[in-house]
């Protein structure tokens, strides 16, 4: 372990941090060690993380001198934060600051910033297309991210940028999954037209921040964007009724029928899936697949995932 680079990994217990000391710890020889940064070292998934090999360490991101001390000795950094837990974006702008700052007096070496697009750039808050939430942002959760970019630059941490895609395990976890209509038929609902969603199994988040940091300073400075695959709304539903057996239409509601679902945050996702369609090339070409596979070979198109996970998406 002494002679390893250690990797601090932010959210540690959940998917993306998760990904991230899995992947590490399967590959014994890599030459890193990942130092699992938890609230609670006595959970049931930290305990887990300790079992597979993982060192366990107690921070909380909002702490910034626990933060410190967890980032301490290290060589890297996995940094991500965590809107859904509370949905306020300026918390979110609040710990990239606090975990830029832990990893410049640590002095790291390379950190991963999971970050998302500022949308405001190019749908302005003055563009009335999608609505202005929360007085300041368009897509919240994407803008909070990608607004904080520049705390890391500013501070000479050296950083690589990770544009993250949409999670096929939110059809398990999120209640994005088709669901069963009045007359028993599976309807799959997005609000994105014809457009390709780019989506990515969590785990494989991990796998690809892995393969960053195994090239080193090369990557220092860029922003990666990684996807499985870019999927239609159509193509997704193709893919489940394989899967599930049973037919499954795709429901392509509009970005306003989307924001009206009323559950917390739907505002936000809606505005989110219009933007995702309306820069479908932008938002597509951030996410090179070549550049995911040559990152993580192991990276798995949505038929595999499916094949694996279509039996824990709940359908009502
Ligand atoms: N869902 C999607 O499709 C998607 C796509 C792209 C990006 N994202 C972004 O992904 C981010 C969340 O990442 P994730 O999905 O990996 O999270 P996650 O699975 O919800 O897990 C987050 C983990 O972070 C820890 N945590 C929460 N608050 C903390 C705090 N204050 N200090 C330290 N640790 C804390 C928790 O661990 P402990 O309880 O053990 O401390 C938890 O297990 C969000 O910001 C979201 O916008 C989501």
């Amino acid at each position: 372990m002494a002679d390893k680079k250690i990797i601090a990994v932010v959210g540690a217990t959940g998917a993306q941090g998760g990904g991230l000391v899995r992947a590490i710890l399967e590959d014994p020889s890599g030459g890193f060690a990942p130092r699992a940064i938890t609230r609670d070292a006595n959970s049931d998934k930290a305990k887990e993380l300790a079992k597979l090999g993982a060192e366990v360490v107690v921070a909380d991101v909002d702490d910034a001198d626990g933060l410190k001390r967890a980032f301490r000795g290290a060589h890297g950094a996995y940094c991500v934060t965590f809107y859904w837990a509370h949905m306020k974006p300026e918390k979110e702008v609040a710990e990239a600051v606090l975990m830029a700052r832990a990893a410049k007096d640590a002095g790291l070496q390379h950190v991963i910033w999971s970050t998302l697009e500022d949308t405001r750039r190019w749908v302005p808050l003055s563009d009335d297309r999608m609505p202005t939430l929360m007085a300041k942002y368009k897509v919240p959760h994407f803008d909070a991210k990608g607004e904080s970019d520049h705390v890391f630059s500013d501070m000479g941490v050296p950083t690589t940028f990770l544009l993250t895609s949409f999670y096929w395990d939110n059809l398990i976890h999120f209640g994005m999954g088709p669901k069963e209509g009045p007359e028993g038929k599976l309807a799959f609902t997005l609000p994105m037209a014809d457009k390709k969603l780019p989506g990515i199994a969590a785990e494989d988040i991990g796998r690809c921040a892995y393969g960053v940091f195994k090239r080193g300073g090369d990557s220092v400075g860029e922003t990666v964007g990684i996807a499985g695959e870019h999927l239609t709304g159509a193509q997704m539903a193709a893919s489940l009724t394989r899967a599930l057996g049973r037919e499954v239409r795709y429901n392509a509601v509009t970005p306003e029928t989307y924001r009206s679902f009323g559950f917390p945050g739907a505002d936000d996702l809606g505005n989110m899936f219009q933007f995702k369609r309306d820069f479908e090339s932008v938002f597509c070409g951030a996410r090179s697949l070549e550049v995911s596979r040559a990152l993580n070979p192991k990276l798995q198109s949505f038929d595999t995932w499916l094949a694996a996970n279509a039996r824990r998406i709940p359908l009502d």
